[in-house]
């Protein structure tokens, strides 16, 4: 499916953002794990927490999807070996959480999933995994990969190499599973959702400081099952919708329901520092998390280096945000971004091949890019290529609001995997989004 996205005036509206996709994941995962009847309000209806669920279910999960509403059931029957191949679809959450969950439970599986899922680094999970005493047999460090049922016999410590939540998720699972004890180090402060929802189910965890290398230490954990749970909005869909804002004249709009846990929020922090009007309203904690609704103003956005340390915080906005540097007055240099390129695709490299085609000035590094933003209109006659990655997709879908006609992006299909009313939603404050004849 290719989108046309036409030059727009100004956008002005109110909009309730869909929910969190990583904590969407993580509860129907922990949810599972609990054994309880419990109601899920907020969840995100889109391809990756759905193939999440399914894969769940063939291992002997009880969850039933009914719009944003998900219901899990107490079952009678323990997790099962799975009859048939797990698939995981595009989700690189899905799939490395459950291989953490399923090498807990000790059981056989295979787990699978689409192209880009297929190309993706596996063996940051299966190594620490099999330190663990799991079993597991991949295809060189990626899938498919099959997990032998084998027991979690002892505790772990871990210092991770990379800063990886999905890492550090996978193995939390895993111990929570074998019911075995866990340290894990982190060497940059990456989300903790995990840790969160551990926490709200009284889970003995200890996250503390955001003070670098942190620790993370769950001990003996038993938890206790809760007959509900909402799901924050999604920031990293919300950051298309601030983006597009601050990047149109004259408008203003208001995005509800935000979850604006600390180690998602950085494009914040970034977008202030180059000068945004943005402002955080009605802050409050559901479900263990902060939630809050964000209201953001067209603005005159100046280049800047961003941090390094921020970097694990702002990781999924980074193609929207060389958005807003396209045109931001000045440079803006973004490195030690070298995880964008085991991504849903390359995203240096997608991102660099959408600028040539925008036609504005950037270098692209091994591990990041810097862009040289500009204040006139940008013409656009070729296609660009989503390299089926969903975040390709919407970011230059965005950018058409300042484009001369129209900016056209191809295959933009997996936007379904994150933010299925994309579309709907950018149009209601005023874009127009077209999918093609
Ligand atoms: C996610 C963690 C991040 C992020 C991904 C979702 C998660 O990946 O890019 O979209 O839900 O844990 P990392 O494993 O690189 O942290």
């Amino acid at each position: 499916m290719n989108l046309v996205s036409y030059k727009t005036q100004s956008l002005h509206g109110e909009v309730v953002c869909p929910g969190d996709k990583s904590v969407s994941q993580r509860i129907i995962i922990i949810g599972s794990l609990l054994n309880c009847d419990m109601q899920v309000n907020g969840f995100l209806n889109a391809h990756d927490p759905i193939s999440t669920a399914n894969a769940l279910n063939a291992i002997g999960a009880s969850i039933s999807i009914n719009g944003t509403e998900v219901i899990l059931k107490k079952r009678q029957n323990l997790f099962n070996n799975s009859k048939h191949d797990l698939n995981l679809g595009n989700s690189g959450t899905g799939s490395r959480l459950l291989l953490g969950l399923i090498s807990g439970l000790g059981l056989k599986s295979t787990i699978i999933g689409d192209k880009s899922l297929q190309k993706r680094p596996m063996s940051r999970v299966i190594e620490p995994l099999k330190m663990m005493g799991a079993k597991l047999n991949s295809n060189k460090g990626k899938l498919p990969i099959n997990t032998l049922g084998s027991k979690i016999l002892d505790d772990f410590e871990y210092e991770m190499p990379i800063a990886s939540a999905q890492v550090k998720s996978c193995l939390l699972l895993a111990a929570l599973a074998s019911k075995k004890n866990i340290k894990v180090i982190e060497p940059k402060i990456t989300r903790d959702h995990t840790e969160r929802m551990i926490e709200f189910f009284g889970g003995n965890i200890f996250y503390g400081a955001n003070k670098i290398p942190r620790v993370i230490e769950l001990k003996n954990s038993e938890l206790q099952p809760k007959n509900s749970f909402n799901v924050p909005g999604d920031f990293s869909s919300a950051a298309f919708i601030i983006v597009a804002t601050i990047i149109s004249k004259d408008s203003e709009v208001l995005i509800k329901n935000v979850g604006l846990n600390e180690s998602r929020k950085g494009l914040i922090e970034v977008l202030v520092l180059m000068g945004a009007n943005l402002e955080i309203r009605n802050q409050r904690k559901v479900s263990n998390e902060i939630v809050g609704d964000i209201y953001v103003k067209s603005s005159e956005l100046n280049g800047i280096d961003v941090s390094d340390d921020i970097i694990p915080n702002i990781i999924d906005e980074i193609p929207i945000l060389s958005i807003a540097a396209c045109f931001a007055k000045g440079k803006t240099v973004i490195k030690n971004a070298d995880e964008l390129r085991v991504k849903e695709s390359d995203r240096l490299h997608a991102i660099s091949e959408g600028l040539i085609k925008l036609k504005i000035k950037h270098k692209i590094f091994d591990d990041g890019i810097s862009i040289i933003g500009t204040s006139e209109q940008i013409e656009c006659s070729e296609s660009i290529d989503s390299f089926d990655d969903h975040r390709i997709a919407m970011s230059f879908l965005v950018s058409g609001i300042r484009s001369k006609n129209s900016v056209r992006v191809s295959n933009c299909e997996n936007i379904e995997t994150s933010f299925p009313n994309f579309t709907h939603i950018m149009n209601t404050i005023g874009m127009r989004i077209n999918e093609e004849d």
